[in-house]
């Protein structure tokens, strides 16, 4: 099965400029945009029925991804996801949201979801691992044990399935390609007057899951990064601000830029670690708290 080389863009920069001022029959165009492009590429993303997962999956049609498969727990994809499905194609037609059902907690099924995607389409060349569960409310000397164990089930034991997945395809195949794993700032700082040990633990787990499996894979050309947001007005966040409303105010004056992110917000970094445009980006965890972590 052949797939086309990910980086056939080079020269780039200033070699491209030297390049065609010693050569006038090249024609001098800007190539940062189409650094960024996901033609034709193929996405995985977890926790996509809803929140920073779709709207993740949404990001990479619009950079041009051929389709993206939406792996969560629903039989059914809401109506949000149906929604967003219907615009995708209004917005380019050939651009598909699939939506499978599966728990990213069972390593067999998941690395089977994968291995189906790439079989259809010949290729998976991004991998999002966005699905997760908060837990907060618990004095950690109180913690009890299934809660902890859930969550470290969910964030970071399916996180991994999920970089497996599609890692193990892009083996398979011999092609180069980008996991992001969704962490949070809070596997780096403890979220202020949040009793959520568990989470932060997860998350943490995650930056070193990340950069471990960028070693690995660093010489199959397999990327592995994290992105780490801060608190981002979802579902997820909702249920705290809606049991607690000074939540909100609490959570926006922990960061300098005063305010909780949109999910809309994440669209950038994503598409950056998607795509060439990072391709010498590995093993990091790029934070976006609006400077939370400053503090
Ligand atoms: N919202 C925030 O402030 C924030 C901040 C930092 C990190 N994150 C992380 O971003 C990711 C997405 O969070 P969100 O805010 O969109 O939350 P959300 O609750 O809206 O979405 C999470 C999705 O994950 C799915 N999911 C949960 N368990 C699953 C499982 N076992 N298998 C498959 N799917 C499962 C849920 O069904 C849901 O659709 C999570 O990993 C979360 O920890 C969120």
């Amino acid at each position: 099965m052949s797939v086309e080389p990910i980086s056939p863009l080079a020269p780039l920069g200033v070699a491209a400029a030297l390049a065609a001022e010693s050569n006038p029959s090249i024609t001098p165009h800007p190539r940062i945009w189409d650094e960024f492009q996901l033609s034709d590429r193929v996405g995985l993303v977890t926790g996509a029925n809803r929140g920073l997962g779709l709207e993740m999956a949404l990001v990479l049609l619009e950079a041009g991804a051929r389709a993206v498969y939406c792996i969560d727990l629903p039989a059914e994809p809401g109506e949000e996801w149906q929604a967003v499905r219907a615009y995708a194609q209004r917005m380019r037609s050939g651009a598909r949201l699939e939506y499978v059902r599966q728990d990213v907690t069972d390593q067999a099924a998941m690395w089977e979801v994968a291995q189906k995607v790439a079989d259809k389409e010949g290729r998976i060349d991004i991998g999002i691992a966005a699905a997760g569960i908060a837990s907060a409310g618990k004095n950690c000397l109180d913690y009890p044990a299934d809660e902890f164990r859930k969550a470290l089930d969910i964030n970071a034991t399916g996180a991994l399935f999920t970089a497996q997945a599609v890692g193990r395809q892009m083996d398979r195949l011999g092609t180069p390609g980008s996991i992001i794993i969704v962490a949070s700032v809070a596997g780096t700082i403890t979220l202020k007057d949040m009793k959520t040990i568990p989470y932060n633990t997860s998350k943490s787990a995650l930056l070193q899951l990340a950069r471990s499996m960028a070693c690995e894979l660093g010489p199959k050309r397999i990327r592995v990064n994290t992105v780490s947001p801060g608190y981002v007005c979802t579902k997820m966040t909702g249920l705290f601000i809606e049991s607690q409303p000074s939540v909100s105010a609490h959570w926006s004056s922990g960061n300098p830029l005063g305010r909780i992110a949109t999910p809309d917000e994440m669209r950038g970094v994503i598409i950056w670690l998607s795509s060439d445009a990072s391709s010498f980006c590995t093993g990091s965890d790029i934070i976006v708290d609006g400077g939370a972590h400053s503090w």
